[in-house]
């Protein structure tokens, strides 16, 4: 097969800063060991996310040009909602600065104390913005997904029999709604089948409950519905992104992703009521329902962002480049979840450093210990993250303890990338020497931004 080039060559290039080990070792200790508090130009590929960090196009930046900024009833709104209508199928399309704040939204209406809301696995933010509703967040991954070497198409799915069995006990009434995300972020970037969609969307309607798409890599999901699924291959992308939506009631959308601009996000719903509610609380937190918290300009890049994302040779590439990664990492023998999800390339710190007991927190070694050996930032998806304390005070360790490195769209080449494997190898080759850390200062939600760490 030939190689799989980059589907675009580049107009306006940003230099890179190159920083010595030393200095390094000096700038992580000042940001108190925790990655999050590193400043980015101290940082030579920063994979700490694929959110908000892509490379627009020719074509998004002609389009930041005709942006109208009118308040009420700009034209780039209505470009926007044209492509989000077309693509979603959904009535009512509402921007919002990003995907959270229609997670604040959403919740807000339907959230509160005593009621849970169930998923494939909740992003962090989302379970955030579900708990500070005073509402319970629980996740149902299928058993596949919570095994980081098994091979298998579609383990960001839903496990619909633990879901409907959690649904008889707690009652329908309770559950507001559940929510598919796709791809499946903190299971790894894996994607969900439309046949899983299809039965967790039967599930819902049986008793009732909203059925929400989290929808930031639909996308990146699509193509490997096309890929891997039965009876989709010579369907387009779009047309399978709008069988995914079809499925549901609504979704939540951060435009970070797969919408390739660097802020923006929507909600999207058929109920005309829930849009009404979300429309006020919209007007007094985001902005009026035709702009959302964004420039006109951001709609824009985000409509067409929307359009490209789409094409299939940018989606082959894409899935490509991070399969590229994984191929590369693995015959070297280093653990990560397999096979390769959508955006990033997550690497099992459990099995890279058994000696690190989780409450040690290996996850944050791993991605400290790669900082250092080449200035490559990751994230911890692990105990730093997710972990909890018993009533005794003792160490709850979520099931998997990970460094996800994330691949913003279209920015670095395939050079890079073998750079950064290089660098994981070093790292690998010398995890016997790696120690673990505690947390000296946290705070009680989303504590791993903000986190202090000190070296065991
Ligand atoms: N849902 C999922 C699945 C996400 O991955 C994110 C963000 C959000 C919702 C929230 O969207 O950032 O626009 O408010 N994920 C980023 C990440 C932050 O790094 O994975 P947002």
């Amino acid at each position: 097969m030939a190689v799989i080039i980059e589907p675009f060559r580049i107009k306006s290039v940003e230099p890179l800063t190159f920083t010595t080990r030393s200095e390094r070792k000096e700038i992580l200790k000042e940001a108190r060991n925790n990655l999050f508090l590193v400043d980015a130009d101290k940082v030579l590929i920063d994979l700490l996310t694929d959110s908000g960090t892509a490379a627009m196009s020719s074509r998004q930046w002609a389009g930041i040009m005709n942006g109208d900024e009118s308040y009420a009833g700009s034209k780039s709104f209505y470009r926007f909602k044209e492509v989000a209508e077309r693509i979603t199928g959904y009535r009512h399309i509402i921007p919002t600065h990003q995907g959270r704040a229609a997670e604040k939204i959403i919740f807000t209406i339907l959230g509160g104390k005593g009621k849970s809301f169930v998923s494939n696995t909740f992003f962090d933010t989302t379970r955030a913005n579900v708990e500070y509703s005073g509402a319970e967040a629980l996740d149902f991954l299928t058993p596949e997904g919570k095994i980081p070497h098994l091979i298998a198409p579609f383990k960001g799915n839903m496990d619909t029999e633990a879901l409907e069995a959690y649904i008889l006990k707690r009652g329908a009434e309770n559950i507001p709604m559940c929510v598919m995300t796709i791809t499946n972020n903190s299971g790894g970037g894996q994607p969900v089948s439309l046949g899983n969609l299809r039965e967790t969307a039967a599930i819902c309607r049986k008793y009732g409950i909203r059925f929400f798409i989290d929808a930031c890599r639909f996308a990146e999901n699509a193509w490997f519905i096309k890929t891997r699924e039965e009876g989709y291959k010579d369907k387009t992308v779009e047309e399978i992104a709008r069988e995914i939506f079809a499925l549901a009631d609504g979704c939540t959308m951060s435009a970070k992703k797969d919408a390739l601009v660097n802020i923006g996000g929507f909600l999207a719903m058929n109920d005309e009521a829930l849009a009404l509610a979300a429309r006020n609380l919209l007007i007094i937190t985001e902005g009026f329902p035709t702009y959302g918290g964004l420039a006109g300009r951001d709609l824009e890049a985000m409509a067409q962002g929307l359009e490209e994302v789409l094409e299939e040779d940018y989606l082959r590439y894409r899935i490509r480049s991070i399969e590229y990664m994984g191929e590369k990492l693995t015959a070297a023998g280093v653990p990560m979840i397999l096979p390769t999800g959508g955006h990033a390339v997550y690497l099992d710190a459990k099995a890279f450093l058994p000696q690190i007991p989780p409450a040690e927190l290996p996850g944050v070694a791993l991605a400290n210990a790669l900082y250092i050996e080449g200035g490559i930032r990751g994230v911890e998806i692990g105990s730093l993250m997710f972990g909890k304390k018993d009533e005794q005070g003792n160490h709850v360790a979520p099931p998997m303890e990970l460094v996800r490195l994330a691949i913003p769209r279209r920015v670095y080449t395939q050079s890079h990338i073998d750079y950064v494997c290089e660098m994981i190898i070093e790292v690998f080759r010398k995890r016997d020497q790696l120690r673990g850390y505690r947390i000296t200062f946290e705070t009680p939600l989303l504590r791993h931004f903000t986190a202090h760490l000190e070296a065991l």
